[in-house]
């Protein structure tokens, strides 16, 4: 039988639907296909922003008649979606088709859901509060060689005014140290060559021995084997000088930071409970970069959040400047409910703040290409991950995340390649391998 995932969202979703292919292999669906040929269709949903939910409203309608026109054909939806308050009802009642509702707590339940569906006809709904066990069982079937996702907590304690996180993950709850390891270890045992380490906020991870993220990430980053480690997503409240001297020490450990600021206005921050100002952030930058000078600094930012004033949003724009910033996820304010900054007054026109995220992004891109050539003439050294058809090269990534593109005569997926670099284009870098 076959499966066909979709998947919106995060690294944490994209690894949770990894979980899910394992599942559905146990249940004896065994082969991934396009659409039309599965026998079980899963979405694992995001409601980060109001159009990640329209996409996902939107294709479980497109399902619709494939349901009709296909016997057995089994749907069920899942994720952070699911588990926001009334929306497991919403989508029944919308989509009476659906045959399985699985909130984020228990994916590890899925093929029991499986189970019960095909003993009974109506709909099988299970989103239970809070997660009972840890996923720590499944197996995934891990789609990103050379790179692979290792969960190190799950949920999130922060309750930033305008984010959902909270609601559909629940509390923070950390792996054990043990188990992370010895994941990693059989993970490079087996071949691969990136470990990223996952979490809402990582920095906050400890586990029950009392071992924090600089203790983990120092014990991943000394396993042995040819392979690199990255972590995401840090908080700036809970960065420590401690972290720095991990990546400093440890080779392994890629020099890149994402370190999501949200807002250059002090106001604006604490608005948003983010519980640090400017200067902390700038700070903790400037740490550093004094610590590891060739470290490159990501970020995420939120324009238009409820109040924020043209003064304020520029603030953000020379908190870029300042920071350094070589990338960023940018987005608009989107209010969620039952989060307080949907609630606030004065939300802004969505004409304004539509302007301020391209003017945003205008700079944040000509940061991101103006580093970027600055690498033109150097040699970096790239995971190489895939092969673009389309453009006839190999692509892989540099330990800052900027992608570099290759031609090779033969199959180069999962090897370190020495680049030397002939042209840059925004993010991405072109190159002759040195190393062939
Ligand atoms: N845990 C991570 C990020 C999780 S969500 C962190 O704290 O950094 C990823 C990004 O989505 C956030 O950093 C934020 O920039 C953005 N985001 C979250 N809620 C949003 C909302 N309601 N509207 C717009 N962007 C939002
Ligand atoms: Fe959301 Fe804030 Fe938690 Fe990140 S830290 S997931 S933005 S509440
Ligand atoms: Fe991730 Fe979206 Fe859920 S960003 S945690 S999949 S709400």
């Amino acid at each position: 039988m076959n499966y066909h995932i979709v998947t919106y969202g995060c690294q944490m979703n994209l690894h949770e639907s990894e979980k899910i292919a394992g599942i559905l292999r146990e249940k004896g669906y065994d082969r991934e296909s396009p659409p039309e040929d599965a026998d079980i269709i899963v979405f694992n949903t995001c409601c980060i922003r109001e159009n990640a939910e329209n996409h996902a409203f939107g294709n479980i309608g497109a399902l619709k008649q494939l349901k009709r026109q296909k016997k057995g054909l089994l749907i069920a939806v899942g994720g952070c979606m699911v588990q926001e308050e009334g929306k497991a009802k919403l989508l029944k009642e919308k989509f009476p088709f659906i045959d399985i509702l699985f909130g984020t707590h228990n994916l590890a339940e899925l093929g029991e859901l499986i189970e019960k569906k095909r003993a009974q006809r109506r709909t099988v709904v299970s989103v239970p509060e809070a997660r009972d066990r840890l996923e720590d069982g499944i197996v995934p079937v891990r789609t990103s060689y050379p790179n692979a996702w290792v969960n190190i907590m799950y949920g999130c304690n922060n309750f930033c005014s305008y984010c959902i996180v909270p609601y559909v993950r629940g509390r923070e709850k950390s792996r054990r140290m043990g188990d992370i390891l010895s994941e990693v270890r059989s993970l490079v045992e087996e071949g691969y060559k990136e470990i990223t380490l996952l979490g809402q906020n990582v920095n906050s991870y400890r586990d029950e021995s009392g071992a924090d993220f600089p203790a983990l990430l120092a014990a991943v980053a000394s396993v042995e084997g040819d392979f690199r480690v990255r972590f995401m997503t840090s908080h700036p409240k809970d960065f420590s000088a401690e972290l720095v001297a991990v990546m400093k020490k440890h080779k392994k450990i890629c020099k890149h930071l994402h370190l999501p600021v949200q807002s250059g206005s002090n106001r604006i921050l604490s608005l948003m409970n983010r519980r640090y100002t400017r200067e902390k952030y700038l700070g903790e930058i400037a740490l550093l970069k004094r610590e590891i000078p060739d470290c490159e600094v990501t970020t995420d930012i939120i324009v238009g959040f409820p109040t924020e004033t043209e003064e304020e949003f520029r603030e953000t724009l020379s908190l870029v400047e300042e920071a350094d910033i070589s990338s960023a996820f940018m987005f608009i304010f989107s209010p969620r409910t039952g989060t307080k900054a949907a609630a606030m007054e004065g939300q802004i026109e969505e004409s304004v703040a539509k302007e301020r995220l391209s003017r945003l992004i205008e700079l944040v891109n000509g940061k991101t290409r103006e580093k970027s050539a600055k690498y033109v003439g150097k040699t970096v050294e790239i995971l190489c991950e895939d092969r673009d058809e389309k453009k006839g090269l190999y692509l892989g990534r540099d330990e800052y995340g900027r992608m570099g593109y290759f031609e090779s005569p033969e199959n180069r997926v999962g090897d370190f390649v020495r680049l030397k670099v002939t042209r840059a284009n925004g993010i991405s870098l072109y190159g002759e391998v040195e190393n062939l």
